[in-house]
């Protein structure tokens, strides 16, 4: 049982408040995320489950054991870093017997735990070799093994693929699954790529200034975000924004952005009620707005027309970047779409995908449906 659980942590420098009241359980085994923008609290986070900053207040626990006062070494967690930081001077195997020896581990040990994370790695061919003589993505597979090799009840990563390029950073997050899923062990992985932790994480937590807005598997983050900043967050291209209001209507109710009205879903009616006559934000992802032509369930309460500024070909798609003359938004259409530059096309929208937001001064723009 490698259990996780930060309770009300707060941190600050001085001023800067860098983790607010931070409450998140990390189950046993889970690969959890933590993403957000840069800033946002992400390794400051980390760097307190590992003991390498003090909380300002609120309690960490480990496999059920208050961490606040122990030392780093004496946690059983392994810290993967961007930087890497291989020791320079040492072949790969010494730096992955490195804490080994440090901790009086006989030699045999040593040897077959080194041996196992190579093998598991595939890093076996080159233990003789120096860091400078390995490329970006082999280092980073060596620090990952130097992690192994310690047999943590939890691995921390920080942004341990940005240093690589786009290919490699797709291999090795699948490899880094696998190695998961192979470990059976609890990872907190931070990241400020979404991707990364939409395709990496069974849960994510979505940070931004200090605070953790959602806590949710990728599916529901995606589908459910609890506000606009996280709507916004996942996905690409960015969910589209659209303001209006929402209004009454042949039984009804519409979101009226002046150009055009759609009927929402029947299903939150019951909750938007409140809101009639009220400003809000429509949220709709680029893929919920489709040629009127070629989508499914068409009816006169879910189209609108709009006049296309920019096309992307994308080979198997299009992104139209559009304006309903109030409204900017991005719609992916598929290829058999005949349109062109400054022209005006209907499109229609998936009502049961749209997320409603409220319209807040205070940038809080909590979803409403
Ligand atoms: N040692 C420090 N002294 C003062 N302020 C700090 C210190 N470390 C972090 N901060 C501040 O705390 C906030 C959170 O920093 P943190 O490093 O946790 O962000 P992050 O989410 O990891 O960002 P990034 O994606 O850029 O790595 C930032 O405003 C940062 O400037
Ligand atoms: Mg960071």
């Amino acid at each position: 049982m490698a259990e996780v659980v930060l309770e009300n942590v707060n941190k600050s420098y001085g001023n800067v408040m860098a983790c607010r009241d931070i409450n998140l359980t990390v189950k046993d085994r889970e690969f959890m995320v933590l993403v957000g923008p840069s800033g946002c609290g992400k390794s400051t986070s980390l760097r307190m489950i590992a003991g390498l900053e003090d909380l300002t207040s609120g309690q960490i626990r480990i496999d059920g054991k208050v961490v606040n006062d122990v030392q780093p070494k004496d946690r059983d967690i392994a810290m993967v870093f961007q930087s890497y930081a291989l020791y320079p001077h040492m072949s790969v195997y010494e730096n992955m017997a490195f804490s080994l020896k440090l901790r009086k581990f006989p030699k045999d040990e040593v040897k077959r735990r080194v041996n196992d994370a190579a093998n598991l790695l595939s890093i076996n061919s080159f233990l003789d070799r120096k860091p400078k003589e390995l490329s970006g993505g082999e280092c980073q597979r060596v620090a990952v093994g130097r992690a192994i090799v310690r047999n943590p009840k939890v691995f921390l990563f920080d942004e341990p693929l940005s240093n690589l390029d786009a290919k490699l950073r797709v291999a090795m997050r699948n490899e880094l699954k696998k190695i998961h899923a192979q470990l059976q062990a609890t990872i907190v992985y931070v990241t400020h790529d979404q991707l990364e932790a939409m395709t990496m994480g069974d849960r994510i937590a979505v940070m931004k200034d200090g605070i953790i807005h959602q806590i949710a598997d990728p599916i529901t983050i995606y589908e459910k975000p609890v506000n606009k900043f996280v709507a916004s967050f996942v996905g690409t291209p960015a969910m589209n924004f659209m303001e209006g209001s929402l209004i009454e209507k042949k039984g009804g109710i519409y979101f009226d952005e002046e150009h055009f009205q759609v009927r929402l879903d029947e299903s939150s009616f019951e909750r938007m009620k409140p809101y009639i006559g009220k400003e809000v934000i429509m949220g709709v992802r680029p893929e919920d707005i489709t040629d009127k032509l070629y989508a499914a369930n068409v009816t006169p309460d879910n189209v609108f027309t709009a006049t296309v500024e920019l096309m992307e070909p994308l080979g198997s798609h299009y992104y139209l970047y559009c304006t309903t003359g109030k409204s900017p938004f991005i719609a992916n259409v598929d290829t058999q779409t005949q349109v062109e530059v400054n022209q005006d096309i209907e499109f229609s929208i998936n009502m049961e995908k749209v997320h409603i937001f409220e319209h807040d001064e205070a940038g809080n723009n909590n979803r409403l449906n």
